[in-house]
């Protein structure tokens, strides 16, 4: 017997597929020449315009929107300033009920970023806790003594590059922040802190959301004693942060004990998610902790396996077995390709040697990521294989803590996978109009070639090859739930899996290179397979188990 592991419970986020819209860049309705959430409005029926048949939508089944609350956007929007409200750049409250509205009336779910590690320093809580010692919220975030020599209170540092204390004049005080000094780190071993956080989760889930993205879920806590990190022996990162063993400044038990109070709230209404990124450059394997001894933490904790895989199959292979191994009984794994604090996939990827063809690597990644056992998130603009906007004017960067950071060692402007979605080949590659708008970050220069309009049109492109496999994905129970077994031990030009349940099998052929033999090592039936996704073979023919692939062939097939 085959376990179909949580085949009995087919809950939305489990078998769905989510789409990561940066709200900056995704549609401008205003003509402003930055996203807004009417944009967005405008743009559900290319996600999922409810018909299952559709011949121009995407297909997926939730949107996971980047911050929209109100922020002065220093981290342009993971600095919230109010929790209750929507930035005037996006818009309004009544603009957000709408999109919940139309999103829920095409079946798609909508989740929002929970950014409840820091807040602004302009919210009016750090404003008040910052006014004095013995104010009402003083004890709101980390406030620490200076050291006897009136340096900073302990090593701990800023992910964003150098100390993570910043000195405040008016409490004659240092205050604590893992990201930029705009982004003061909360309290969260002050009850008062948690109640009024709880209470905002409230607010939004009674408005219908259908959950929530915790940002760095992984550093709520923080020690009591604020005690020093030990330093790691003979490690070199550039980014300083990652050379210290985070004992006390992250993952203690008290953030478990955080998110099981989230998730107690989230399970009070029907059919919600939480979804954290845990990762902080903790041991990826870490995050299956981030499920809960008893499945009671995080529905989906982000990991980032094919974020830093390189482009080789026995390392894709390696991480998804792994993922296979440490996701608990009862757990769900999920997978991105990209996201808005990486560069896209197809620009990472691009320099290895195999990467002569980067419509075989869309391809292929795109088959990966939608034919693996775990939910799938998307990231805009990857369906139709945009890349990294590599010529940025410095004068139009916008991610500036980031490149303030940089002369501290810390990673490179974001940018550069966060411009505008290319949606046809008209100005502003149709994210905006008016010819004398300037975009909130420039369009990439290949929007005339790379745009939904275009590759809606052309069978062959990498938008409709998302399309194919999202749709394989809604129509197969295996894709969907199966368990998910390699026919290759050590992969080296070639993908072979199934994923298959008592009822179904699906077999999912990758080639990664010009290399035409397959060789699989585990027996599997030969004949009798039907072609369901492929970018070389006729679709919906009865074929043989190949022997051979072509060059870049990525075939899914159903027994
Ligand atoms: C998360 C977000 C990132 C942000 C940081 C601080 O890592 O993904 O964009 O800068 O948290 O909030």
């Amino acid at each position: 017997m085959i376990q179909d592991t949580n085949s009995n419970t087919e809950t939305w986020w489990k078998t769905g597929v989510i789409y990561q819209i940066y709200p900056f860049t995704f549609a401008d309705a205003n003509g402003d020449g930055i996203g807004d959430l009417q944009g967005i409005i405008k743009k559900l029926d290319y996600l999922n315009d409810g018909n299952p048949d559709s011949e121009t939508s995407l297909g997926i089944d939730a949107i996971w929107l980047s911050p929209i609350n109100k922020s002065p956007m220093i981290d342009n929007g993971y600095d919230v300033s109010d929790y209750y409200d929507i930035s005037d750049t996006f818009g309004t409250l009544a603009d957000f009920e709408i999109l919940l509205e139309e999103s829920h009336k095409r079946g798609i779910k909508v989740i929002l970023d929970l950014v409840i590690n820091h807040t602004s320093n302009q919210h009016h809580w750090f404003i008040e806790s910052s006014s004095s010692k013995d104010n009402p919220k003083s004890d709101w975030y980390h406030w620490q003594d200076p050291a006897p020599d009136g340096g900073v209170p302990n090593n701990w540092l800023s992910y964003f590059g150098g100390t993570g204390w910043t000195f405040n004049q008016a409490r004659q005080q240092y205050y604590y922040h893992s990201f930029n000094e705009n982004q003061p780190d909360i309290n969260w071993g002050n009850p008062e802190v948690k109640a009024a956080i709880y209470q905002m989760i409230r607010f939004w889930l009674d408005k219908g959301v259908d959950g929530f993205r915790l940002d760095a879920s992984s550093v709520y806590s923080k020690d009591k004693y604020y005690r020093y990190n030990p330093v790691k022996f003979d490690s070199t990162d550039n980014n300083k942060y990652n050379n210290l063993h985070h004992l006390y400044d992250k993952d203690l038990p008290e953030n478990h004990q955080i998110i099981r109070e989230i998730r107690t709230i989230i399970d009070e209404y029907e059919d919600r998610v939480l979804i954290g990124e845990t990762f902080i450059n903790s041991t990826l394997y870490e995050s299956a902790i981030f499920y809960g001894m008893n499945n009671d933490e995080l529905h989906l904790p982000f990991t980032f396996e094919f974020p830093f895989s390189p482009w080789y199959p026995g390392y894709i292979q390696r991480e998804i077995a792994k993922k296979e191994l440490i996701t608990p009984e009862g757990a769900w794994a999920s997978y991105f390709l990209d996201n808005h604090d990486i560069p896209r996939h197809l620009s990472r990827w691009v320099e290895c040697s195999l990467c002569t063809n980067p419509l075989g690597i869309a391809q292929a990644a795109a088959a990966i990521l939608l034919t693996v056992r775990g939910t799938p998130i998307l990231y805009y603009g990857q369906e139709i294989g945009m890349v990294d906007n590599e010529d940025i004017p410095a004068e139009q960067i916008q991610d500036k803590i980031v490149v303030r950071s940089e002369t501290q060692e810390s990673p490179e402007s974001r940018d550069g996978a966060r411009t505008p979605m290319q949606w046809d080949d008209s100005v502003h590659a149709g994210f905006s109009f008016g010819k004398d708008t300037r975009t909130w970050l420039p369009v990439h220069q290949n929007y005339k070639e790379v745009n939904v309009a275009k590759e809606l049109k052309d069978p062959n492109s990498i938008l409709n090859f998302y399309r194919q496999l999202i749709r394989a994905r809604k129509n197969n129970e295996a894709l969907r739930i199966g368990n998910w077994r390699s026919l290759i031990h050590y992969p080296y030009e070639h993908l072979a899996y199934v994923r298959e349940t008592n009822a179904e099998r699906v077999l999912i052929l990758i080639n990664f290179s010009y290399e035409k033999d397959l060789t699989i090592d585990e027996h599997i039936s030969c004949d009798n397979w039907q072609v369901l996704v492929s970018n070389i073979r006729e679709v919906d023919k009865i074929i043989d188990l190949p022997t051979t692939l072509e060059a870049f062939e990525v075939s899914v097939l159903r027994k």
